[in-house]
């Protein structure tokens, strides 16, 4: 079921970019890569301590791999993705505990289709790897103070907006320290502070660049603290064995630099 309207909000390029990556991510990614496994999944796990028979949202839920993640872990998932074709990716590869996950086509800058999910409904929410993607966020933020009860948390993941934003470029240089040849292993950060979109690529060799959009951390968590939420929990991955370098400038390399930032925040105790 499609239950949007045909162009309604995201901008055609930014969806039109997902749902053309779709099944090519999905076959590569299955139930999530490395960056998943080892930085993405652990924190926000242990983040969100999912109670088996919680009822999450998962926003921005690409193939699934994480509402599958947390069927497993005893939640009741509601998932939603403004991707038809990863929709379709998620709903054919749930097929163990297809009861406790429900699918949608869902936009997460549409305010009236996202509380139409129910008000007060979810004990937690969580969003991977996802805002940085979305043109507005505004909405999300306004919308989950009204879907979680106020005794939850929402978990959300992105890429570090310090260290690798799209204006980041990573480096390898060799110097001679005192006879010892070494690599030495820099980040370069070129813009921060203000805003910006630009395109990228999230797995190599995917058909086509999605659009990046840029947010320092104030721009990033102001729109969920004005509507409530107060930080409460945070973390920051980075690889630790380079061993599993794919190349001389893989994450891999950089165990002082993570590439992963991820956040809890709350409902603020009303007083
Ligand atoms: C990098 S993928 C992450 C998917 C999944 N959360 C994961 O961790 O595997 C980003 C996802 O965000 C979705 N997305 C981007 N903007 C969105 C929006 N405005 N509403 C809903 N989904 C959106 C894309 O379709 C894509 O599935």
């Amino acid at each position: 079921m499609v239950d949007r309207k045909e162009g309604e909000r995201a901008s055609d390029g930014v969806r039109a970019a997902w749902e053309t990556n779709a099944e090519w991510w999905d076959a590569y990614y299955k139930e999530g890569n490395d960056f998943h496994r080892t930085l993405i999944a652990p924190p926000t796990e242990r983040l969100l301590a999912i109670e088996p028979g919680e009822t999450v949202l998962d926003v921005a839920c690409g193939n699934g791999a994480f509402s599958r993640r947390m069927a497993q872990l005893g939640a009741r998932v509601v998932a939603f993705d403004f991707s038809e074709p990863f929709i379709r990716c998620a709903r054919k590869r749930t097929v163990e505990r297809a009861d406790r996950i429900e699918y949608r086509v869902i936009d997460a800058t549409d305010r009236e289709r996202m509380l139409s999910l129910g008000e007060g409904r979810f004990d937690a929410a969580v969003c991977t790897m996802a805002i940085m993607d979305m043109e507005e966020i505004e909405p999300l933020a306004e919308t989950l103070s009204l879907l979680l009860k106020s005794s939850s948390r929402f978990v959300l993941s992105v890429l570090h907006p310090c260290f690798n934003n799209p204006s980041c470029r990573m480096s390898a240089e060799q110097e001679d320290r005192d006879g010892d040849l070494r690599t030495v292993r820099t980040v370069k950060v070129e813009r921060y502070m203000t805003p910006f979109s630009a395109k990228g690529i999230g797995i190599v060799g995917q058909p086509v660049p999605q659009t990046y959009f840029h947010r320092p951390l104030h721009a990033l968590l102001e729109p969920f603290l004005r509507n409530g939420l107060v930080l409460d929990g945070l973390e920051e991955t980075a690889f630790t064995d380079p061993s599993n370098a794919r190349g001389p400038l893989s994450w891999d390399h950089y165990p002082e630099i993570p590439p992963v930032l991820v956040v809890r925040l709350r409902p603020a105790l009303r007083r």
